[in-house]
Parts: C-alpha cells; structure tokens; sequence
C-alpha cells in the first residue's frame, strides 16, 4: 500500500495518477489500481515540482517601516534606512522574522530556498541565527546560505577573516559584492579572493554582480573568467547583473558567448531591479534589468528571485514566486507563449541547476516526492493568473492544503488557442 496517491493530476498535458512510500515518488500512470493510505483528488489541477526561490535576504526580510519607511524608494535610502535597523539585531529577532517568511514561502509551495546573509558583522548575528533556521527547517525547506559581504570584502575592515569565519559558522556558499569595492582593481580582485576561498572551502559560489546601471561596471567578465580558468562554471552564479541592461550592444554581444561558454547560472531579481534602479534617470528611463531573453535565447541558465520582501529596499511582496515570474514577463518583454513558459522554468527547474539540486529535484519515480498542485491549466495560464497553489507535499507529506476558487473548474472554461 502507498502513503499517499494524488488522483487525476495535470501533467504535461495528460492526467496521471501519483503514487508515494517513504517519501519517494514511486510510480506515476494513467490509473493506478492500488489504494494509499491518503488520497487527495486533484480533480484536473496542475503537478509541478516545488518553486526553488534563488534569491532572497531572510535577515533583512519583514523590516519594512522599521525604523522608518523608505520614502524615496532608493537602494540609499534603502543602506540609511538598514544601517539604523541593523542596530537592534538581535538572534531572536532574525529566527523570528527569517521563519516567519519561510513558513509564507512552503504554504506556497517554495521549497528550496537559497538567502543571503549579510556578514560585514564581527558579532555574526544573523549568520548565526540563520544556521539555527535552517537546522530547524531542514524537514520542511531545503535553505542554502550565502556568506554576503553587503559591505565589501576588502573594502570592509576584515573582510577577508570575516568570509571565512562565515564558512566555519556555517555558511554554504561564498558571496561577493565587487561593484561595491572601493576601486575597479579591488573588485577584481575580490573575484579572485572570493573563487579561492570557494576551492578552498568546497563551496558554491553566489556573487552580487555589477547591481547597478553604470555600462562601465563590467565584473561579470572576470567572474565568468575565473569560472572558465578553474572549471567551476555550473557551481557559480553571478546574481543580479543589471549593468547588462545598459551595456552597448557590441560588448554584450561578446559577453554572450564567454558567458555560455563558462556554464555559469544567472539570477534576476525583476522585481527588485525595476524598483531599485533608473532611479537617476530622468526620461527615457531605464529599465535597469539584465537581459534575460537574451541570456535565456543564448542558452545560458538564468532563475529568478525576489532578492527583498517588506524590507528597506523593497516594502511589498508575499513570497509567491509567481510575482517576479510575471514581473519578467512584462519588464523583459517576454510576453510570447514559449518565453511565458520559461519564465515558469525560471521559478522552478532552472532554478534547481542554479541551486545545484537537480538530482534530487523532479516529477518522476525514484525522486523525492516533493511537489505542488496548482490550480492551473499549464506554465503559462499559472503565470496569467497568478495560479493558487492548493496542495504543498514534502517528502511524501502534505505539509499545506490551501483553499482555491478553482477558476479551472468553472462548468465552461473559458478556452483560449494555444
Ligand atoms: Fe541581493
């Protein structure tokens, strides 16, 4: 007998039946005969694997208005604003808050998470609060942490100890910000610092990467470099990556190439960039996101993120990962049925290959029987509606039932062309 069978599921297009034991997924067919000790009917909804969100900062998150809001809606009012709140961190106040979020994003279905964690802090606080979430969550949601040197690495008094104290405390993946660095020269060579520490720890890398609308901020190259010169590229992502929004099109078409050819991830944060950046422009105004599109038409992997929710920077959002999907759709001008498509892959499966977790993630038997039910058609109507998610399993167990108007069960469907 299985644990647990979801009946007349949507799968690619033909409804199956999902049968589960001992957390894995072990057969899917058109009908299974067998009974589970649980059944769900899903009644024609859509099954995909969990949202993966790429990008988020947990211990800044469900600050918004404290201590003040962000008026102006810049990332400096965004630092001045932090800088005063940061004040009053302490461990209870970041389990609180980063649990908190994680619990909004699993009932939505988000299950693997990767947050950065700003360490430019002698007493670790955050980091140290952080490593407590994710033991206590472990069963719930898989969190990877990223040592994020917010305020320089070699600009920061430290910096470097401080890295790799993060990694002894705990950390998973090494972070940078060489934009931020004082100077050109010092950016590069926080690249440098930040691959060795990596090689040296056995660590992913996760950069922020040229987060800003300067053409002349051009660290990404040296990252794809590095990735190249020590064959690191699928382990490495460079996050963010607005400059490419306002590099000329003979460079980028250059860049293009080198960066296939480094297999490194890109993580966007649409929500974040059309908010944060352009701000200095009058018009016409930037948009100030990077070139997804092209990225994706170049066959380069890029997932998305929400990078803030109800923070300094940024004082919306809930978690659903559908948000910065739809917000791609539209600001990346990827309103075509296949673009729509892969911007649901951008929240879902490529988002496993820039989190690495791609063997463990997946709708087919022998993988972890991890996935969600939406209630939703295929990829690109989930985007269009900003699908519910009504069923949340974790390894084998519902961890989430969600109730749902069920707009893809109204006795004559609206039916589009496809
Ligand atoms: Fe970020």
């Amino acid at each position: 007998m299985y644990d647990l069978i979801l009946r007349s599921v949507l799968l690619d297009n033909r409804t199956a039946d999902i049968a589960i034991a001992r957390g894995i997924i072990q057969k899917i067919e058109a009908k299974i005969s067998e009974q589970g000790r649980e059944e769900f009917s899903a009644a024609g909804m859509m099954a995909s694997s969990p949202y993966i969100e790429s990008h988020v900062h947990l211990d800044t998150t469900l600050t918004a208005g404290e201590p003040k809001w962000n008026e102006s809606g810049t990332l400096f009012e965004g630092i001045q604003t932090w800088a005063l709140r940061k004040q009053s961190l302490t461990r209870d106040d970041v389990v609180k808050r980063a649990s908190t979020l994680l619990k909004w994003q699993a009932v939505q279905g988000v299950l693997h998470v990767r947050t950065h964690v700003d360490i430019t802090d002698p007493s670790m606080t955050a980091l140290k609060a952080m490593v407590e979430v994710k033991e206590q969550f472990k069963d719930l949601v898989d969190l990877q942490i990223v040592a994020f040197p917010q305020e320089g690495i070699l600009s920061f008094p430290n910096g470097r100890e401080l890295m790799k104290e993060a990694l002894e405390i705990g950390a998973d993946v090494v972070g940078g910000i060489p934009h931020y660095e004082y100077t050109r020269d010092l950016g590069a060579e926080s690249i440098k610092f930040v691959f060795d520490l990596a090689e040296q720890y056995d660590k992913k890398i996760d950069i922020h990467c040229d987060e800003i609308d300067d053409p002349n901020s051009r660290n990404l190259e040296i990252v794809a470099y590095e990735a190249i010169k020590r064959g690191m590229g699928k382990l490495v992502t460079a996050s963010h990556t607005t400059a490419m929004g306002s590099y000329d099109n003979a460079y980028t078409f250059k860049l293009m190439d080198f960066l296939k050819k480094s297999g490194i991830n890109i993580v966007s944060n649409p929500l974040i960039s059309i908010t944060l950046q352009g701000r200095l422009d009058t018009y016409p105004k930037r948009r100030g996101v990077t070139r997804v599109k092209e990225l994706w038409r170049h066959g380069i992997n890029v997932s998305f993120g929400y990078d803030d929710i109800m923070d300094p920077w940024y004082s919306f959002g809930t978690g659903n990962m559908l948000q910065p999907a739809q917000m791609a759709v539209h600001v990346c001008q990827m309103t075509g049925r296949e673009e729509a498509i892969a911007c649901f892959d951008m929240v879902t499966t490529n988002a496993a290959r820039t989190l690495d977790v791609e063997q463990a993630y997946g709708l087919e038997p022998g993988k972890p029987a991890d996935l969600i039910l939406l209630d939703a058609t295929d990829k690109w109507d989930a985007i269009r509606r900003m699908a519910q998610t009504v069923l949340v399993v974790k390894k084998g167990r519902i961890v989430a039932r969600n109730a749902c108007a069920r707009h893809n069960l109204l006795d004559e469907p609206i039916s589009f062309k496809k």
